[in-house]
């Protein structure tokens, strides 16, 4: 790098030598993610060369067959690691002499010293001090067992030993209702210190919502405005056109749209919408900032639930001239089941920046396109200079003379996925001798204004992770109130007649009924 400035980030983000030891090491989420993510951040310097991983799982394996299982996947993947660097057989061969395989039964409290001596030996065989990152990838049945065994085999303390460091992460989900996350919770308190651990939510890890913040808080021109005063609402879509591909139906459909995708990420984003700017950018104070959020989203009654929410499932429907089976047709699925697969909110935060502003937020799968963004909805002005055909705009702007106006309100598009970028709509005149408005876009394109792609989530949350950094991981408390807001719903659910499913069309905007959601005046869901 010739950069002195990035040089300076790079020397201050570099991790100590350590081991980082993954236990469910046979599943997806170690090759599709974990190790291209660690083997990248080696390639880029930000590892050291006293480095090593262990794979910790249950099926017989030796290291060889380990390390060529994951370099396929690493070759299948080199598109996505971009550059040079990751097809330079040199590194790969450097790379995977650091990395190991140990099997055993997680449940078995044996096999628990055993790891530790194999910690042990590969930790003498680099010269690593015991500074060790644990990563919970298993079925998260297991997450509160494991734990309860890595401290009784005094493989972590909570608040350290006093010689290296031992952290862990946790995979999602964090428990599936308000009772398991506070059990894991109670378990993660009794085993580590909570800077010692690390809820991941790897949607915090993504360039595009980092920068959020920094869109608030570095520049001036947008926070005089963030508030009742001139916002009219917000609208949160993270859209996605997969279905259950890759057998993740057995636990999806155990899980359901509201606690796969709204318990954490919605609600992630929402926080960082909404939240006061923090007295400094370190872990607790923005931590601190979310939770007040949180805390502002009072519980549902049954009947809040059956008014604000809408349920959806998928039936057969057709994408892209292709057809698609519908969700109860999938493997793995119930046919009778009555999981949602789509779910649509109109949330509340009741405090004095936001009060009476509606937070719309939408999330489902099958839908007609990838896209996750925050668009914020501004106020009309109050009078109309530029009248036209009558409007409804009292519900946009309650000071509105309610005269109709041509204007539309300002828009403001946070696109987070994919063409990660910013956008800000607003009135211009058209050229010619009518006063005639048109919408016209300012648009920031992350591609074009930085050139170099962004890196993968799990690469930036992996090195805060070995760094010591849980500015990106969510504290005990931040899921607590977030689950204690989500089963009022599953509550309310339970206590309601079920809707009609499947409701929409494999391909379609999910069910027709979340338009309902919006007061006249209020726009509906964006078209994207
Ligand atoms: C995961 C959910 O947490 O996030 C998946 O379990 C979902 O169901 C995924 O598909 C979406 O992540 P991304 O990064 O593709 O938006």
């Amino acid at each position: 790098m010739n950069n002195p400035l990035a040089e300076g980030f790079l020397t201050e983000r570099k991790a100590e030598p350590c081991t980082v030891i993954i236990f469910g090491a046979s599943g997806d989420l170690t090759s599709r993610k974990l190790i291209p993510a660690l083997y990248k951040l080696y390639c880029e310097g930000f590892l050291p060369q006293r480095f090593s991983v262990l794979g910790v799982a249950r099926r017989k394996k030796t290291d060889a067959v380990f390390r060529e299982e994951l370099r396929e996947a690493i070759v299948a993947r080199k598109d996505k690691l971009g550059g040079q660097k990751a097809d330079a057989p040199d590194d790969w061969d450097n790379f995977a002499r650091r990395i190991f395989y140990h099997r055993m039964s997680f449940d078995e409290t044996f096999a628990y010293p055993a790891l530790g001596t194999r910690i042990g030996s590969i930790e003498s065989e680099f010269g690593i001090p015991p500074n060790r990152l644990f990563y919970l990838a298993t079925r998260p049945s297991q997450f509160g067992a494991i734990l309860e065994e890595l401290k009784a085999a005094h493989l972590v303390w909570p608040g350290g030993n006093g010689q290296g460091w031992q952290r862990v992460v946790i995979e999602k989900p964090f428990g599936r209702d308000l009772d398991s996350a506070r059990k894991l919770n109670a378990t993660v308190a009794a085993t580590l210190a909570e800077d010692q651990a690390y809820r991941i939510d790897h949607y915090l890890g993504k360039e595009t919502v980092q920068n959020l913040m920094t869109f608030r808080f570095a520049n001036t021109i947008f926070e005089p405005l963030w508030n009742r005063e001139h916002i009219a609402s917000v609208q949160i879509t993270a859209a996605e056109t997969v279905g259950m591909e890759g057998g993740r139906a057995g636990y999806y459909d155990g899980a359901g749209a509201l606690r796969d995708m709204v318990q954490n990420h919605l609600l992630q984003l929402l926080c960082l919408v909404a939240m006061e700017p923090p007295s400094r950018f370190e872990a607790n104070a923005i931590r601190n900032e979310k939770v007040k959020v949180l805390r502002t989203l009072k519980p549902l009654t049954p009947s809040e639930v059956a008014a604000m929410t809408v349920r959806g499932q998928y039936d057969t429907g057709s994408m892209l001239g292709n057809s698609i089976a519908g969700y109860r047709e999938e493997d793995g699925v119930d046919p009778k089941s009555i999981t949602e697969t789509y779910v649509a909110l109109r949330l509340k935060i009741e405090n004095w920046r936001w009060a009476g502003v509606p937070f719309m937020l939408r999330t489902g799968k099958r839908l007609p396109k990838r896209a996750t963004e925050i668009a914020i909805r501004f106020r009309l002005p109050p009078i109309g200079l530029f009248r036209g055909p009558e409007r409804d705009t009292q519900a946009t702007n309650p000071g509105s003379t309610g005269q109709g106006e041509w204007a539309q309100p300002n828009l403001l598009v946070l696109r987070l996925q994919p063409d990660e970028g910013i956008s800000l709509t607003f009135d211009a005149k058209a050229p010619g001798m009518e006063m005639d408005l048109q919408m016209v876009k300012m648009d920031f394109r992350y591609g074009s204004s930085f050139g170099m792609p962004s890196p993968e989530a799990y690469e930036r949350l992996l090195l805060d992770a070995i760094i010591g950094d849980s500015t990106l991981f969510t504290r005990a408390d931040e899921v607590d109130a977030a689950w204690e807001f989500i089963t009022s719903i599953h509550e309310g659910w339970a206590a309601l007649p079920p809707p009609e499913l499947p409701n929409y069309a494999a391909g379609e905007w999910g069910p027709a009924e979340s338009d309902r959601l919006f007061r006249p005046g209020e726009g509906g869901w964006r078209r994207l």
